[in-house]
């Protein structure tokens, strides 16, 4: 048994390359296949042929929906595609005869080498994470401290279930914790707060009294989720959502690219309050949510979930595994000294501690390198990787995503939270534009503060 020790949601589970979607949760949905197209604008009637060409091979068509297509004049089609019936391969293959381009987005992209992995475009599509857990959160394995507690695994389903029906938009569910739960994370909360001054980032150190003062960060007190997403909206766009279970990294990660950060609501059982086999509560809100509210940190963030929209499965292994070695279990370096800013540390009175002193080996976060290292997960870890700044691991991340083989860029869109996918001439200018304006914007402003 190993206490004190956090792991994590984010830890990538099915690395083999097999299907990212928990089988038997959902699927119908798990087949499905989504198509970006526009039709032929100088053939008449050419929607028409499209859609008689998905009757033709017997392929129904779950929903559709048009746009304004940001590559040609005209418009594009977003078609979802139910890929248990009909012959789905051969309706594409007519259907691209008949189109200035089409995108075949797919969750059962393996079969098809054309197809890009499904990724979410719009924050609402975030939705449909809630019914494709990896595990169930209610759901208890037998060596866990509360698999014999019939009311803490009903309290766990109780969370469990505010989870699987929240929909984007609504207030996360303020809930009202048991005395026993509070004081569980008053154990938590005392220990680790008389590290945090000395083993803890500056940046941490600088946002943890505001969420004393804004987010009922209190020994006697467990913060809500919503007072705590609404406070780091302001501080760097950053929201929580609830989530019912353990996620693929696919899906955690793509969370990430729309600021987006899925947190649990539980608490650990009470029974051993310095150790739990899941990320809790006290995990989220001591380890994680600090930093979400720095602008440097959250920008970082948000380039790993960007660079792994659409990847191939080995490359989201490697930014889950950079995800592993920075955001949960990062150490930087600052005015000489090691601090700790990894979750998993931040959350954790033990390996707090050790990951500071002279037992395990320390290297530079390289993303190529750190992308590949195999890392432990129910003790402590044996190599951390230090980071300069977040800045500078911002700057490496980019560069690795770089690399990331796909046929696209992709550029978040923070005025209608969406993924922008940037393939066409048309928009990579549009943004040069854009980037023009902004480069005014600093140019005058550099201009100013010289007088
Ligand atoms: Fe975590």
């Amino acid at each position: 048994m190993v206490y004190d020790k956090q792991i994590s949601f984010e830890k990538p589970t099915r690395v083999d390359g097999t299907s990212y979607i928990a089988e038997g949760i959902d699927p119908q949905e798990a087949n499905n296949v989504f198509l970006m197209f526009s039709p032929n604008k100088e053939e008449a009637g050419a929607l028409a042929k499209v859609l008689n060409i998905f009757e033709s091979h017997k392929v129904n068509l779950v929903h559709i929906e048009s746009r304004s297509s940001t590559k040609v004049p005209g418009y594009e089609f977003f078609v979802e595609c139910d890929g248990k019936c009909g012959s789905i391969g051969k309706a594409l293959d007519d259907v691209r005869t008949h189109c200035t381009y089409m995108n075949i987005i797919s969750r059962d992209y393996k079969d098809n080498e054309n197809a890009v992995p499904w990724f979410p475009r719009r924050i609402r599509d975030l939705d449909r994470f809630a019914n494709q857990i990896l595990s169930y959160g209610a759901e208890l394995d037998s060596d866990h401290p509360g698999f014999t507690d019939a009311v803490y695994r009903n309290r766990r389903k109780y969370f469990a279930d505010i989870a699987y029906n929240y929909k984007h938009g609504e207030p996360l569910p303020h809930v009202e914790y048991t005395e026993e739960e509070t004081a569980t994370w008053g154990i938590i909360f005392n220990q680790l707060t008389k590290l945090y001054k000395t083993h803890a980032c500056r940046e941490f150190n600088h946002v943890f009294p505001l969420l004393i003062d804004n987010c009922g960060y209190r020994a006697d007190n467990i913060p809500q989720l919503e007072d705590v997403s609404s406070f780091l909206k302001d501080c760097t766009g950053f929201t929580l959502r609830p989530v019912a279970g353990l996620l693929s990294s696919r899906d955690f990660l793509a969370g990430l690219a729309f600021r987006v950060f899925h947190s649990t609501q539980y608490i650990r059982h009470p029974s051993k309050p310095m150790y739990t086999p899941e990320p809790d509560v006290c995990h989220e809100l001591l380890g994680h949510v600090p930093l979400f509210a720095d602008p440097a940190f959250a920008q970082f963030s948000q380039e790993i979930g960007l660079a792994s929209l659409g990847a191939p499965d080995d490359y989201v292994e490697k930014l889950a595994t950079i995800f592993w070695f920075t955001v949960e279990y990062g150490l930087c370096r600052e005015d000489g000294q090691l601090k700790a800013y990894g979750a998993g540390l931040l959350s954790s009175y033990g390996e707090l501690q050790y990951c500071l002193t002279d037992k395990p080996e320390i290297r530079d976060f390289e993303p190529t390198v750190t992308g590949v290292t195999k890392y432990p997960i129910t003790k402590f870890q044996e190599v951390y990787y230090v980071a300069e700044s977040f800045e500078s691991a911002k700057e490496k991340t980019i560069k690795f995503a770089n690399t990331v083989p796909r046929p696209f860029g992709v550029r978040y869109n923070a005025y209608t939270q969406s993924i922008e996918v940037l393939d066409s001439k048309a928009q990579i200018q549009n943004l040069m534009s854009n980037i023009g304006v902004e480069f005014n914007i600093l140019n005058n402003a550099v201009r100013k503060l010289k007088v």
